[in-house]
C-alpha cells in the first residue's frame, strides 16, 4: 500500500505505482524478489548448474506458454520435485524469473546486439554498479532511468534489461 505524505507529489505516486504494476505485471516483481530468488538460487541451485542466466537460456523454452526443459519436459511439475522440492511462492518465483531471464535474453539479441556488443561483454565494459545504482562507466548515466525508451524499450522492458545487464556484473550470471 502506497502511504500518501502531504509533501508528496501526487503525479510521483502515481509514476511509482504505475512502475510497481508494470514490474509485477512483466513478471518480476521487484529488486526484494531477485535478490530473493538470488539467494535460493546460490544456496540450493547453484553448485550444480552454475549461474541462473546461462543455465536457463541454454535449457530452458517456452512453448505454448509452458516452460519446459531440454527434453520437453513441463518444468513446473519438474521443479516440484527436483533435489527438494520447490513449492507454493518459491516455485512461483522462480518460474517468473525463469521467464523473466529467457524474455530478456530474446529482447537483447533481437533488439539491442544490432548497435551493441553481446549483453555480458557490453555489460562488464561499458556498465559499473555503485551505491547499488547500475551506472554507465563512462557516462556516468543512471541505466534505470536512461533506459526507458531507449531503443523504445518500456518501463517494464527497461526494468528487466536493467536487472539482467547488472547480473552480469555481479559475478558471470
Ligand atoms: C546435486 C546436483 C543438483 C542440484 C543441487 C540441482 N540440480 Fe537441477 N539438475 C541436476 C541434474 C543432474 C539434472 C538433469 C541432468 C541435466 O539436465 O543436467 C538437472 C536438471 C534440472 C533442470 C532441467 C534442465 C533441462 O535441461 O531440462 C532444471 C530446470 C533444474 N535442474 C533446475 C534446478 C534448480 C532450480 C535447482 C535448485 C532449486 C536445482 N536444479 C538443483 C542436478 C542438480
Ligand atoms: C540504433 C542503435 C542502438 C540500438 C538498437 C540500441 N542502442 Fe543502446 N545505445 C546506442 C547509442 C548510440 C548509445 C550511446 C548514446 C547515448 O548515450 O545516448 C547507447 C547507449 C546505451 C546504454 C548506456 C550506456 C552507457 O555507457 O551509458 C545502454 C545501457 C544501452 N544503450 C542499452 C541498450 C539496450 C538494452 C538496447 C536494446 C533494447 C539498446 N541499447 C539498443 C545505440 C543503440
Amino acid at each position: 500500500m502506497q502511504t500518501s505524505s502531504p509533501i508528496s507529489r501526487p503525479s510521483n505516486r502515481v509514476w511509482r505505482h504505475l512502475a510497481g504494476a508494470l514490474i509485477f505485471a512483466a513478471g518480476l516483481s521487484g529488486p526484494a524478489a531477485s535478490q530473493d530468488f538470488h539467494k535460493i538460487f546460490e544456496a540450493r541451485c547453484l553448485a550444480c548448474h552454475g549461474h541462473a542466466g546461462p543455465f536457463v537460456r541454454e535449457r530452458l523454452s517456452v512453448v505454448n506458454g509452458r516452460l519446459v526443459g531440454s527434453d520437453g519436459q513441463d518444468i513446473e511439475a519438474f521443479l516440484a520435485h527436483h533435489k527438494g522440492g520447490l513449492q507454493g511462492a518459491e516455485l512461483e518465483l522462480f518460474l517468473e524469473v525463469f521467464r523473466a531471464q529467457l524474455a530478456t535474453g530474446g529482447l537483447y539479441r533481437e533488439r539491442c546486439i544490432f548497435c551493441h556488443d553481446p549483453a555480458r561483454d557490453f555489460a562488464r565494459l561499458n556498465l559499473i554498479h555503485r551505491d547499488g545504482q547500475l551506472l554507465g562507466r563512462y557516462t556516468g548515466h543512471d541505466i534505470a532511468a536512461f533506459l526507458p525508451g531507449h531503443a523504445r524499450l518500456t518501463e517494464a522492458e527497461a526494468a528487466r534489461m536493467t536487472e539482467t545487464l547488472g547480473a552480469f556484473l555481479r559475478g558471470g550470471r
